[in-house]
């Protein structure tokens, strides 16, 4: 992989209106549901990013003839629920958990055998999460000895259903699950301790799959089939994170993001913002293929700290890095705890993040669910993002309050989630660039 270091010069604010890249969790499940399905869809906004790119390719190379990304659209020409063919090579599943996991759950129950492996980062994340359910269901995975992929997937016997109680509020746990559900005979079901983002359960039902919802627990039932559809992909809130906090923390920001997904599994960020006193005004709520989506407007702010509350935490998962940059700039502490699967994501996003805001000279203790954060200067420096977009997306987003150049390494895996992201966030008053 080609070494891209991001520089970032100190200060500035960011002003206008712009679109970020479309949703990563719905890009993945339109490819997935979609090649399943009966008829062609379509899906507009899809992310062109390489997490996606790369379940779009597994699913080519199990026979699913698949037209674009062109500008965001992509046609999927479905093949039905038993329409996969064996792939001849193992499926690289690239940096993408999710990718890696749902599969799994949707390939446990085809009549081929099939490998997924992932690049450097993704082996070494955790499967057992979702092997031990699948196993319970019947099929046969290896992983390494310690759990870790590749997943060697067996052509296994019929599943059967189960009921499952989530260890852990994971989305990507309980799609697998459910997945493996569809090919499962008779109810599959699930308990979640913490509610977590429910794009699954919502697509299915818009492919015409009967998924029931109460409160904590989604069941359904296998051996049902899916309805072509088209999907209006939303942009992706996570990727609206950093401009959020980022025309928050920088004075003189006046900043709105179009059709944002707002679905309430997913905005955590914004409730944890606006307790840290953050001007956000959600506008223009609409309902877009199933997803609810509004312009959001933010306004620089004077933010503060404040314990976490834990509730918020699955719905905020993948905005951590972030939200520790505007801590780091609000005045007083603010302590995070319940988080400890912020560990085991593209990197140990607790330990990454502590190290580079230490580097910064930011006050940052890690804890073993969280961390603590004593609000005040951000300087400059060169710090380390791990090869995690979001590592490396959150401290471009520092530099509009350092007092000193950033040096930002191991950049490349922003294209993961957000290609293009130095050319938008330069065009709204970023001062960084990719070397
Ligand atoms: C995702 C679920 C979350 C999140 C990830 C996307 C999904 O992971 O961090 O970026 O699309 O289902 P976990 O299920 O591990 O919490």
């Amino acid at each position: 992989m080609s070494q891209v270091t991001f520089i970032a010069q100190p200060g500035g604010s960011l002003s206008g209106t712009l679109r970020v890249a479309g949703d990563k969790s719905m890009s993945h499940r339109s490819i997935m549901l979609g090649s399943i399905a009966d008829g062609t869809t379509e899906v507009s906004g899809f992310l062109n990013g390489e997490d996606c790119m790369a379940t779009l390719k597994a699913f080519r190379q199990m026979g699913v003839e698949i037209e674009g990304p062109e500008a965001g659209r992509v046609v999927i020409k479905g093949v039905g629920m038993h329409g996969l063919k064996a792939p001849t090579a193992a499926l690289d599943m690239g940096n993408s958990g999710t990718a890696m996991r749902l599969m799994a759950g949707l390939l446990a129950g085809q009549d081929f055998e099939v490998t997924l492996f992932g690049d450097e980062s993704l082996n070494g994340r955790p499967m057992r999460r979702i092997t031990q359910p699948l196993s319970e269901m019947g099929a046969a995975i290896e992983t390494e000895s310690d759990g870790t992929p590749p997943l060697k997937i067996q052509r296994g016997s019929q599943l059967k259903g189960i009921h499952y109680d989530l260890p852990m509020a994971s989305a990507q746990v309980k799609s697998a699950v459910l997945l493996a559900g569809l090919y499962a005979d008779g109810e599959t079901s699930v308990s979640e301790p913490a509610i977590t983002r429910d794009h699954t359960e919502r697509m299915l039902r818009g492919f015409g799959y009967d998924v029931k919802t109460t409160g904590n627990h989604m069941s359904l039932q296998g051996g049902g089939k899916l309805t072509a559809c088209s999907i209006d992909v939303p942009a992706d809130i996570s990727s609206a994170a950093f401009f959020m906090v980022g025309a928050s923390i920088a004075e003189g920001s006046d900043l709105t993001l179009e059709h944002v997904g707002i679905n309430p599994t997913r905005t955590g960020v914004i409730d944890i913002l606006r307790l840290m006193g953050a001007n956000i005004e959600v506008l223009n709520e609409r309902e877009a293929g199933g997803e609810p989506v509004a312009d959001i407007r933010i306004r620089s702010a004077k933010l503060k700290g404040i314990n976490i509350p834990e509730n918020l935490v699955p719905l905020a998962i993948d905005e951590f890095p972030v939200l520790f940059v505007a801590a780091a700039c609000a005045e007083g502490q603010t302590i995070l705890t319940g988080a400890e699967e912020l560990r085991v994501k593209e990197s140990d996003r607790i330990q990454v993040m502590a190290d580079g805001l230490i580097i910064c000279g930011v006050d940052a203790q890690p804890t073993p669910d969280g961390i603590v954060i004593n609000g005040g200067t951000i300087g400059g420096g060169e710090v380390e993002s791990h090869g995690d977009h979001r590592i490396a997306m959150a401290f471009s987003i520092a530099s509009l309050r350092a007092t000193a150049p950033l040096t930002i390494r191991n950049c490349a895996n922003v294209d993961t989630s957000f290609p293009g992201f130095v050319t938008l966030a330069s065009g709204v008053g970023l001062q960084v660039s990719a070397e």
